[in-house]
C-alpha cells in the first residue's frame, strides 16, 4: 500500500500545481504496486496518470498544437501578437517583495475554481511598474509559462499611432478577445495612454483611449489575465491604479540578484575563479536585463580567446561596458 508520506506528498504537490511532481509520485506509487504484487491496481495507477496527461495535454496544448488554434484572425492580427512561454519563475531573480506578490498570483490562479467558487476573485488585473529592463515583460512569460497560457502582448503606442480615431474600438476587439479564452494578456508601454508624453493633437485621443481602457477593465469580468506594464509609473493617471487588483513595483538588481542573474546567465561556463562580490559591485545600476547582455557579451570573449573559465576582470569589464553605454 501507498505509505503515509506518499500520500500527504501527493496532495501536497497537487495543492501547489505542480503536475510534474504530482505524475512522478503517483507513478512511484504504481510502481511499488507492481512490486508488492498488486499488479492490477498498479495497472489501473498507471492508467489513471496516463489519462490525466492526455487531458492536461488537452488543457495546456503544448507549443506546435496551439499555434494554429491561438492564432490571432483577421482584424486582431493587426492588435495582439501571440507567443507560447516556458519561462519559470524560477529563472528571474527577484527581491522577495516582487517575488512574494508573483508567488501569490499563481497560487490563486492554480486555485481559482475554489476561489470563484465562494464568489471570490483570483488577482488578475496586475499594474507592473517599474526601470526598463527589471523584469516586467520577463513577468508575463512566467506568468504565461508556469500557468500554461498563451501570451498575447499589446504595444499600445504602436496601436494609438496605427488607429488614430479608431483606437477605442480597436481595444474593444482585444477585450472581446480577452473573455473569449483564457490567456494572458500583456498591455506593453503602458505609459503611452496614461502619459501626458504625447503631442498636442493626441492628447484628446490618449484621453479617449485611457478612458475607455478604464471602462474595458471595469467591466471585464473573465478568466484572463490582464498585465499592463511601464516604465514611468509617474506619468500614470491616479484613476488607473485603482483599477488593477495589484501594483508590482520592479527595481533595479541589489547585490544579491545581480549575482544570481550573472550565475543564472553563466551556468554553462566555469566561474570557478570569479569573485562575485567584485562582479555584483561592478553590476552596481545596472538593470538585470544590462546584467544579462553584459554577461553574454563576457562569455563570448571568453569563448573567442578560446578559454574555458570566466574570469573578474573579463566580467567586470563587460559591465562596464554596458554602464558606459548608456552614457553618464
Ligand atoms: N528579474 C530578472 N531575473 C533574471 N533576468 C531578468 C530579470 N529581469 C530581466 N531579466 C533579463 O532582462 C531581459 C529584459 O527584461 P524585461 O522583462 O524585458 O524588462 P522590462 O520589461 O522590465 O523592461 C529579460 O529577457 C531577461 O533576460
Ligand atoms: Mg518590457
Amino acid at each position: 500500500m501507498a505509505t503515509a508520506d506518499q500520500v500527504k506528498a501527493l496532495i501536497k504537490s497537487h495543492a501547489e500545481g505542480d503536475e510534474t511532481r504530482f505524475y512522478a509520485i503517483a507513478m512511484q506509487m504504481a510502481a511499488q504496486e507492481a512490486r508488492t504484487g498488486h499488479a492490477r491496481l498498479a495497472q489501473e495507477l498507471r492508467m489513471l496518470v496516463d489519462e490525466l496527461r492526455a487531458r492536461s495535454v488537452r488543457e495546456y496544448p503544448s507549443e506546435s498544437k496551439l499555434v494554429p488554434l491561438a492564432q490571432p484572425r483577421g482584424e486582431l492580427a493587426g492588435l495582439l501578437t501571440v507567443g507560447y512561454s516556458k519561462t519559470r519563475l524560477g529563472e528571474m531573480a527577484l527581491d522577495s517583495e516582487v517575488q512574494r506578490r508573483i508567488e501569490r498570483v499563481l497560487v490563486e490562479q492554480r486555485e481559482r475554481a475554489r476561489i470563484q467558487e465562494h464568489g471570490f476573485t483570483p488577482l488578475r488585473k496586475l499594474l507592473l511598474v517599474g526601470p526598463p529592463g527589471t523584469g516586467k515583460t520577463m513577468t508575463a512569460s512566467v506568468l504565461a509559462g508556469e500557468l500554461g497560457l498563451p501570451l498575447f502582448t499589446i504595444q499600445l503606442h504602436a496601436l494609438i499611432t496605427k488607429f488614430m480615431g479608431e483606437t477605442a474600438a480597436k481595444l474593444r476587439l482585444v477585450f472581446d478577445a480577452v473573455a473569449q479564452g483564457r490567456a494572458v494578456y500583456l498591455f506593453d508601454e503602458f505609459d503611452a495612454i496614461g502619459s501626458d508624453r504625447a503631442s498636442k493633437n493626441d492628447v484628446g485621443e490618449i484621453r479617449r483611449v485611457l478612458n475607455s481602457f478604464l471602462q474595458f477593465l471595469e467591466q471585464d469580468a473573465s478568466d484572463s489575465l490582464i498585465l499592463a506594464a511601464t516604465n514611468h509609473p509617474a506619468l500614470l493617471d491616479r484613476a488607473l491604479f485603482r483599477r488593477f487588483d495589484e501594483t508590482i513595483e520592479y527595481r533595479l538588481p541589489g547585490a544579491d540578484a545581480a549575482e544570481r542573474v550573472m550565475k543564472g546567465r553563466l551556468a554553462l561556463l566555469d566561474t570557478a575563479s570569479v569573485n562575485w562580490v567584485e562582479a555584483a559591485r561592478a553590476a552596481e545600476g545596472l538593470s538585470h536585463g544590462d546584467v544579462v547582455r553584459a554577461c553574454e557579451q563576457a562569455a563570448k570573449n571568453v569563448l573567442l580567446a578560446h578559454r574555458r573559465g570566466i574570469d573578474t576582470a573579463t566580467l567586470v569589464e563587460a559591465l562596464a561596458d554596458r554602464r558606459s553605454a548608456h552614457g553618464p
